[in-house]
């Protein structure tokens, strides 16, 4: 796969300038950076701080070849490549908190697929990082980390995109092959919470239960009240266990 980066000071969401790109015919792995972003979009419509120059991010357009039910495996997909970036590349033993964020205890970075059909068929889908770098104060009500707050030392963000298209790669060709399901037992090995008792709030309802793992389309396998439940979205949070 041949990567262009567009490379930017700021942008309004790298996401909607990566869109942009592939509506006017951008080709599979075309990467947009930016250091710094005035409308960061983060999921369900929140928005995501980007100080300038403190972290990654970074859209890039797919362009898979799937209908899309099994697109959605992508998001986990992307999350695994991301996790695998961390752990070989920068020696960072980081984990995915279902669906979509890394995780070391703590947020260490996120991802947001947008999803663009024509008909029955998947047009392209934009997959943005927000990965915390150099940034360490977080606004109160976020629970966060970053590179640097894990390892003292400073990071080169450039560095940390080139790894991160390498395994993004890597992943693409994988994916194009067997789909998320020749990576779900990888996924569940670097799965937080696996076997806790979570909360997992959609935006109609909520379920409680333990976490099993994911399928083969990379929805969340819950065991609730003794039934195993498959998940589409939700987010998931810890539930504290009574002594
Ligand atoms: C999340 O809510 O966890 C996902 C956050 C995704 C943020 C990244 S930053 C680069 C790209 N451009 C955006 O506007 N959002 C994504």
């Amino acid at each position: 796969m041949i990567l262009k980066i567009h490379d930017h000071d700021w942008v309004d969401s790298t996401n909607a300038v990566a869109t942009d790109l592939a509506r006017a015919g951008a080709p599979e792995g075309t990467v947009v950076v930016a250091r710094g972003q005035r409308k960061g979009r983060g999921r369900w419509g929140r928005s995501w701080e980007s100080p300038y120059g403190e972290n990654l991010y970074a859209s890039m357009v797919l362009r898979p070849h799937v209908v899309p039910p099994q697109v959605m495996g992508l998001t986990p997909a992307v999350g695994l490549a991301t996790v695998s970036m961390l752990t070989e590349d920068l020696a960072i033993p980081a984990q995915v908190k279902w669906p979509n964020d890394i995780w070391q205890g703590k947020k260490l970075g996120g991802i947001l697929t947008e999803l663009t059909t024509r008909g029955e068929h998947v047009d392209f889908v934009i997959v943005g990082i927000g990965l915390n770098v150099q940034t360490t104060r977080f606004p109160s009500d976020i629970v966060a980390t970053s590179l640097k707050q894990l390892t003292g030392k400073d990071w080169d963000i450039r560095e940390v995109l080139n790894a991160w298209c390498r395994h993004m790669d890597a992943m693409i060709r994988e994916f194009a092959i067997d789909g998320f399901g020749g990576m779900q037992a990888e996924y569940e090995a670097v799965m937080a919470m696996k076997g806790e008792r979570v909360r997992v709030k959609g935006l109609t309802e909520s379920h409680e239960g333990v976490v099993l793992g994911v399928d083969s389309v990379g929805r969340l396998r819950l065991e609730e009240k003794g039934q195993a439940i498959m998940l589409d979205s939700g987010e998931v949070e810890k539930l504290c266990s009574l002594p």
